[in-house]
């Protein structure tokens, strides 16, 4: 294997992953995979979440099969219950001459819930560095969709996907903007932030400009402003004043990677609507959340297609050299190698 080989890089555990959407831990635990790792998500008597490897130390089975008893989870097995720090705490059939076994320990992960996602550090020192912000993910002037992306494949696949917006080509009808251009590319050893010239086909300014979807007739290109951010191991970008979009990222093997999309819409632009009462607002917030569900669910299918046979070529003949005239894929690889190195 070719250390430099960027389809065969690791991830850079001193950071923030996106392991779960926030409604998709309720009352039972949820298993989640985060590069090798197999780790049981749950929420303890306070609606607090907890992480913990998904083993249980007495014959290896998962504990995400079992249950949660107020603030521990018991094994599905033989009902061994566990602490949120990994502790053993009970043995139901212990008699009472016997211990509970010493050392008895699984890990446990740091974890935050923050801005409608479950974020894992994996690492050492998780103090050291914050997850990505997503303000306007509470903000009432931004109605989010969000769409899963889980496919066969390297992150790296992806990450070179989403920075390199030559690849509008594909998306066709799907796509708020065409003709975009390259202008210039910034990167230092956390971030590669790419700057596009583009032609977008929406502006949201109007009351009636959510017609624009639906009419392709009333839509009119324009010039915006397209940038692409890797900052790692995140993806965020911006269209103009109206759209922002985040990937988050949760690489899960050399073959295996799930993502979380969120698409923004901006209603900045409706003044008279930030004069309604705060309740108003939030249920408009709330009505509208989704709404752009088709045409991200499009987008992701397209992509997923060809980040797929991407992987699937490279696991064919990995020597297979391909051509490139973006330089903002080379700057992504530069990053990759770089953190893992870290
Ligand atoms: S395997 Fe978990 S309690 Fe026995
Ligand atoms: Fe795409």
């Amino acid at each position: 294997m070719n250390s430099n080989d960027i389809r065969q890089s690791g991830i850079n555990p001193n950071h923030w992953y996106v392991v779960a959407a926030s409604h998709e831990v309720k009352t039972q635990p949820l298993e989640v995979k985060l590069w090798h790792q197999n780790i049981v998500l749950f929420r303890d008597s306070l609606g607090k979440i907890q992480a913990l490897e998904n083993r249980c130390p007495h014959r290896q089975v998962k504990l995400s099969h079992g249950k949660i008893i107020s603030d521990y989870i018991e094994c599905a097995y033989h009902g061994w219950q566990f602490n949120s720090q990994g502790e053993c705490v009970k043995v139901p059939y212990l008699e009472d001459n016997q211990k509970l076994p010493k050392n008895c320990k699984i890990r446990e992960y740091s974890v935050k819930e923050l801005d409608g996602f479950i974020w894992l550090f994996p690492g050492d020192n998780p103090n050291l560095i914050q997850p990505l912000a997503i303000p306007e993910w509470d903000n009432l002037n931004y109605i989010a969709t969000v769409s899963v992306i889980h496919y066969q494949g390297h992150f790296s696949f992806l990450i070179e996907n989403l920075m390199d917006m030559y690849h509008g080509h594909l998306h066709q009808d799907l796509q708020a903007w065409t003709d975009a251009i390259l202008d210039k590319i910034e990167a230092d050893e956390n971030r590669v932030d790419a700057y596009y010239q583009a032609k977008s086909y929406y502006k949201i300014d109007k009351i009636w400009s959510i017609s624009q979807l639906f009419f392709p007739g009333l839509r009119k290109l324009h010039p915006e402003p397209l940038t692409v951010s890797y900052i790692y191991p995140h993806w965020v970008s911006t269209l103009g004043d109206y759209f922002k979009i985040y990937c988050l990222f949760c690489p899960i093997s050399l073959t295996e990677t799930k993502a979380y999309l969120i698409h923004f819409t901006s209603l900045n632009a409706f003044w008279r609507l930030h004069k309604l009462p705060i309740k108003f607002r939030k249920f408009v917030k709330n009505l509208c959340f989704g709404s752009a569900q088709k045409l991200l669910d499009g987008l992701v299918k397209q992509d997923v297609l060809m980040i797929e046979e991407e992987q699937q070529a490279y696991l064919q003949n990995s020597q297979q050299k391909g051509y490139e005239f973006n330089p903002t894929i080379a700057s992504i690889q530069r990053l990759i190698n770089n953190q893992v190195e870290k």
